[in-house]
């Protein structure tokens, strides 16, 4: 029985698409989002932040938007750099389907959801699921950050209060050195590197 969290692999929430704005610096887009999705009333305000304060992506190569929602992160890093390839996965299925229609009406051809096996990432960019609790969170990162390439470096948002400095120390202890990149409105910026 669906409970509406919005990390169900199939909402069970009616569907109810709406278009957010996707404003920074230097692109304004619009995006389509839906019921059973994140943040589908509009940005997030941590991928505001991650995306107004992160690092440039590379030019070429491959980056993962790991949890992408409708799309915000990975859209954003396909139109700034049109060589690089942005793979984009998340559990929710009408999340990944929104980021791929989303795409589309941005005829952004950069932007892949389906990852296989062989590809390592340059760079892997996520406001992780902090809300499916701190062991599955664990688990989600250590799945993916072994799929960066030698020198990658990860690129997670995190609320102060849900818990930023705690999971900067355990990614440390556990073999992923981690540094604050930044920090604003409450959200921190935690780059990660491949050791
Ligand atoms: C905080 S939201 C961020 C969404 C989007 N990137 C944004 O900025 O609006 C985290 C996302 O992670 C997804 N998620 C949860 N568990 C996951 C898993 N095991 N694998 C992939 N994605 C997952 C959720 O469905 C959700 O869309």
């Amino acid at each position: 029985v669906s409970d509406g969290h919005y990390f169900e692999a199939r909402p069970a929430v009616a569907s109810r698409p709406r278009t957010v704005t996707l404003s920074l610096p230097d692109m304004v887009v619009e995006l389509q989002t839906d019921r059973g999705v994140f943040s589908a009333g509009g940005i997030d305000p941590g991928t505001q932040v991650l995306l107004e304060d992160g690092p440039p992506p590379p030019s070429t190569g491959a980056v993962l938007d790991l949890g992408c929602g409708y799309g915000p992160i990975a859209l954003a890093l396909a139109r700034r750099s049109p060589g690089l390839t942005v793979y984009a996965v998340d559990l929710n299925q009408r999340a990944v389907a929104l980021t791929a229609s989303n795409a589309a009406a941005l005829e952004l051809s950069n932007v892949r959801t389906a990852v296989s096996d062989g590809v390592a990432f340059e760079q892997i960019w996520s406001n992780p699921p902090v809300r499916v609790g701190k062991d599955a969170l664990h688990q989600l990162l250590l799945a993916w950050l072994p799929r960066l390439a030698a020198g990658g470096r990860a690129y997670l948002v995190v609320q102060k209060h849900l818990g930023s400095d705690s999971l900067q120390r355990w990614l440390t202890e556990t073999g992923w050195p981690t540094s604050r990149l930044g920090s604003r409105r409450g959200y921190r910026i935690l780059e990660v590197q491949r050791p």
